[in-house]
């Protein structure tokens, strides 16, 4: 129990008893990416869904955005809340590649991963001027124009022409976007490190989730990191693009409900 000012213990109720979720969302999204997975998985663990910094509700800040400087805020979160237990880390695309970041600088904390939609390679040089273009548009055009470009590739082909209301979620939630978050967070990703090397380190549970029509990482990037971190399940999701806990809420939800008991009954 916390202590606190004029000397009593605050007792306290949480929602669950469960191992803690650190979901970190992907690229120019915010902590909303998680609703189905917090409405429905909080049962059986403690979900905390950070908006990192330039995204969503949280502020920008000054410096310059890396993998290292997105994993800290995750453990500063971790810390402020005062969480006891190392967590199950949950990243989504760059969310993942935050993941393995968080890894490399906090093992000790990791009870398990989740990697979704995500690659442990580092950008080629013609991904990473792409980048610097899409950080010049987005500071020149505003986060309208990133939505416009990269919500087509976001969801499979038919969540894109037939769910509306989806779409409209994604797209609020990329316009929501400060430009700063997006410019600092294109030139993260720009300069992440390559985690090939981290995969073979990976020495929890790890479940990787894979939407079978993602247009923007390939199934072989999924694959390749299956065959590399030796406790891992690759699972692959129907119907689903580059965000199957949104398109697909329902089996990606089982899929972790069930990863999450296993792991429970492996950390008694
Ligand atoms: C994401 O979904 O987080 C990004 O598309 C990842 C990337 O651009 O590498």
């Amino acid at each position: 129990m916390p202590d606190m000012q004029n000397d009593f213990m605050l007792a306290y109720q949480d929602s669950c008893s469960g191992p803690t979720l650190l979901l970190i969302h992907g690229f120019p999204l915010n902590s909303s990416l998680w609703e189905p997975q917090l409405e429905d998985l909080s049962d059986t663990a403690r979900m905390l869904a950070p908006d990192l910094r330039g995204f969503g509700l949280s502020g920008s800040g000054d410096e310059p955005y890396s993998m290292a400087l997105m994993a800290d805020d995750c453990m500063g979160l971790l810390d402020a809340l005062g969480v006891q237990e190392p967590v199950v880390v949950c990243g989504l695309s760059m969310g993942g590649y935050i993941a393995f970041e968080f890894y490399r600088r906090f093992s000790d904390w990791v009870a398990g991963m989740i990697l979704v939609s995500t690659r442990a390679e580092a950008d080629t040089p013609e991904g990473k001027e792409g980048r610097d273009r899409m950080a010049k548009q987005a500071r020149e055009e505003g986060p309208e124009i990133i939505a416009q470009t990269m919500l087509p590739k976001l969801l499979a082909p038919e969540t894109y022409e037939r769910d509306e209301d989806l779409v409209g979620f994604v797209r609020d939630m990329m316009e929501s976007s400060s430009v700063d978050g997006i410019a600092g967070a294109l030139m993260a990703m720009k300069d992440r490190p390559d985690s090939t090397e981290t995969l073979g380190e990976i020495d929890v549970p790890t479940l990787i989730i894979h939407g079978d029509e993602d247009q923007i990482v390939p199934l072989e990037a999924a694959e390749k990191m299956r065959d590399a971190i030796p406790e891992a399940e690759l699972v692959l999701i129907p119907g689903a693009g580059h965000l199957p806990n949104l398109e697909q809420a329902e089996a990606f939800n089982e899929v972790v409900w069930d990863f999450l008991e296993t792991l429970k009954q492996e950390l008694k």
